[in-house]
């Protein structure tokens, strides 16, 4: 027993020895000029989980064609990358898998490409933690309210959005949410749409949903706000 366990320890130590020490850098075989979303960006998931999509990036020669090999390599505070970098395929893209950390809010992703004349061309793109209010909300808006606030259908759910005029809004739309109070958001979602003299096609929830709910789903509306929502009084360094 004692040999067997000098020899796993001496396998073990010969294995991990041929191993790289530290991240090890792909080697580019080709350099592109400028790097850019394909799909993937404003994902949202609940904290410390993956995103429901993956990433998906292009590398673009100074001509606007498409490069293959060109290394890319992800960072981002508080999140894992699988693959942390890689080489782009022969369409000149790059797909990544993204594990949100355990702080709700907006994360970046920044992928680097290293452009042949030194230096690197960057993307950022912004993606979004839910802590656990905003997953209640989550929760309540796929049972109650995304049939018509989304106007894209899925095998699922049907999407009842184009059948609604004047059509509500995405939560997503920060351009118009953002400008809407908490209470008179608060007010609608409780008590309808005529609360704030809008159309009567915005049911009202407060027999169906507890104030908790209603308050919830308000928090994972402003979350998912794009432009981003910024809470009135509260001022942001820059
Ligand atoms: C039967 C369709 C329907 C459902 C279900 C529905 N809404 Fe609406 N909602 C509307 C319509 C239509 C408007 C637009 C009213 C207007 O502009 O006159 C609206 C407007 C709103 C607004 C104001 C911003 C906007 O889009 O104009 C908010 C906020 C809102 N709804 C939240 C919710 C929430 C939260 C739920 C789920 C708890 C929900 N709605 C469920 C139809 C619906």
């Amino acid at each position: 027993m004692k040999l067997l366990r000098i020899a796993m320890f001496v396998l073990a130590v010969l294995l991990g020895g041929c191993k790289p020490s530290g991240p090890q850098t792909l080697k580019p075989a080709a350099y592109g000029t400028q790097i850019v979303e394909v799909s993937g960006g404003k994902q949202w998931a609940q904290v410390g989980s993956a995103l429901p999509q993956p990433v998906v990036l292009q590398v673009n020669s100074a001509d606007g064609n498409p490069v293959t090999g060109a290394l890319v390599v992800f960072h981002g505070n508080g999140l894992e990358f699988n693959p942390p970098q890689t080489l782009t395929d022969s369409s000149g893209q790059v797909t990544v898998s993204v594990q949100l950390g355990f702080n709700p809010g907006d994360f970046q992703v920044i992928a680097e490409t290293p452009k042949s004349g030194g230096g690197n061309a960057t993307v950022n793109l912004r993606e979004i933690a839910l802590g656990y209010e905003q997953a209640v909300g989550k929760a309540v808006n796929d049972k109650y309210c995304i049939r018509c606030h989304d106007p894209e259908s899925t095998p699922e759910r049907v999407s009842n959005h184009d059948n609604l005029s004047p059509a509500p809004h995405q939560f997503t739309d920060g351009a118009t949410l953002n400008r809407i109070s908490d209470a008179d958001l608060t007010n609608m979602i409780a008590h309808g749409g005529p609360a704030l003299g809008k159309s009567p096609q915005m049911p009202a929830y407060a027999a169906t949903l507890k104030p908790a709910e209603i308050k919830a789903v308000l928090s994972y509306i402003r979350s998912i706000a794009d432009p981003p929502y910024q809470a009135p009084g509260v001022k942001y360094g820059k």
